[in-house]
């Protein structure tokens, strides 16, 4: 079963998704300080009639990246263009999205730090001094290098790995933002916001509880808002209170933190098998038969942000908090600590 509170994304954007998700910066929730530089970036550029600086966005899935992407389109009044790092094999398939870029367009890259680095090299000077340098082969097997002028553009690239992007790529982005997790005011406004998009009342204590156990993003807040609704309707009630949301989330096993199964799972791993740790994340994730990548990119960067797990040189050590999380007697002596 697709986990419930993963913050991955979902596998194409329904209705639901499209609807709920802010067109501008004004409707955009938190996130303060890069929604107000990006408006002075944005304002700056419109008055000296020139294309954004190429934007990198970071941080943990289901934060807004992508949303944000968009956004600066839509205030730039521009375009916006869409590819992924795994989608681009070739060098050829980045030479052909670059060759369809119009004057201003955004051209968003999402999981950029995916792009292979031989391949990424086409973007050196396609995003410095927006040509596209590429080498012909002619029958003879001999080659010359071609230049082609691409219109201005701005990239957006955006990642989960920051530390996975090469530093002659990050270089090249004038502006960089770090998302990070939202606080549960935050959320709560995001909570409420997605309810009248959706015209499905939900009470303030329902709303408050949604937000606290959305594990700081908003990808999670809606999702839970849209199983809690399922309940709902299915129990007729034409506005979701407290009752029917913690009902709901108990059978959807989350808890009372916002940890679900898997985050359970690897608490429980890291301390019952592992002794607490230092362990290393590919051994707990094997052990609890997961992907490395989705306990490193999902699991701990929520856990390490709220401090049930610590990184140390020799691997990941489960915190006192995440012992009384799991009700399980913490010993400050053992010798691991
Ligand atoms: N600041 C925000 N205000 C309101 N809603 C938001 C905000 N950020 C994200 N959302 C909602 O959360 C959902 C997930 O956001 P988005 O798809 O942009 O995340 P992402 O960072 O691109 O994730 P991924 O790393 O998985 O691609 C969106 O559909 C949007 O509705
Ligand atoms: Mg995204």
């Amino acid at each position: 079963m697709k986990r419930l509170v993963d913050g991955q994304k979902e596998p194409s954007l329904d209705e639901f998704d499209i609807s709920i998700r802010p067109s501008h910066l004004d409707e955009y929730i938190g996130q303060t300080d890069i929604k107000e530089n990006l408006r002075v970036f944005i304002k700056a550029c419109k008055m000296r009639d020139e294309v954004l600086d190429h934007v990198l966005l970071y941080g943990p899935p289901g934060l807004g990246k992508t949303t944000l992407a968009h956004i600066i389109a839509n205030e730039m009044g521009t375009n916006i263009k869409t590819a992924s790092g795994p989608s681009i094999e070739k060098s050829g398939d980045l030479a052909a999205i670059l060759s369809t870029l119009e004057p201003g367009d955004v051209l968003f890259i999402d999981e950029i730090h995916r792009i292979p680095r031989y391949i990424e090299e086409i973007l050196y000077p396609a995003m410095e001094d927006f040509v596209l340098d590429i080498v012909i082969t002619n029958n003879d097997g001999s080659s010359r290098n071609l230049r082609i002028d691409l219109p201005p553009f701005t990239l957006v690239g955006a990642t989960t790995r920051a530390g996975d992007i090469s530093a002659p790529l990050r270089d090249r982005f004038g502006i960089t933002a770090k998302l990070s997790y939202y606080t549960d005011d935050e959320l709560f406004q995001i909570i409420n916001r997605t309810s009248k998009v959706l015209g499905m009342p939900i009470e303030k204590e329902a709303a408050l509880e949604l937000a606290r156990r959305s594990r700081k993003t908003p990808r999670i807040a809606n999702r839970l808002f849209k199983r809690v609704r399922d309940f709902a309707l299915v129990f007729e009630q034409d506005t979701i209170d407290a009752e029917i949301t913690r009902t709901s989330l108990k059978r959807l096993k989350v808890d009372d933190s916002g940890l679900d199964q898997i985050d359970m799972q690897y608490l429980e791993a890291l301390i019952t098998k592992f002794n607490g740790g230092p362990v290393g994340a590919q051994t707990v994730a094997t052990s609890i038969g997961e992907e490395v990548t989705t306990i490193e990119d999902v699991v701990e960067p929520y856990l390490l942000q709220e401090g049930f797990v610590k990184r140390t040189p020799r691997g990941r050590v489960a915190t006192e908090k995440a012992y009384h999380h799991l009700n399980i007697e913490y010993d400050p002596n053992n010798s691991n600590k």
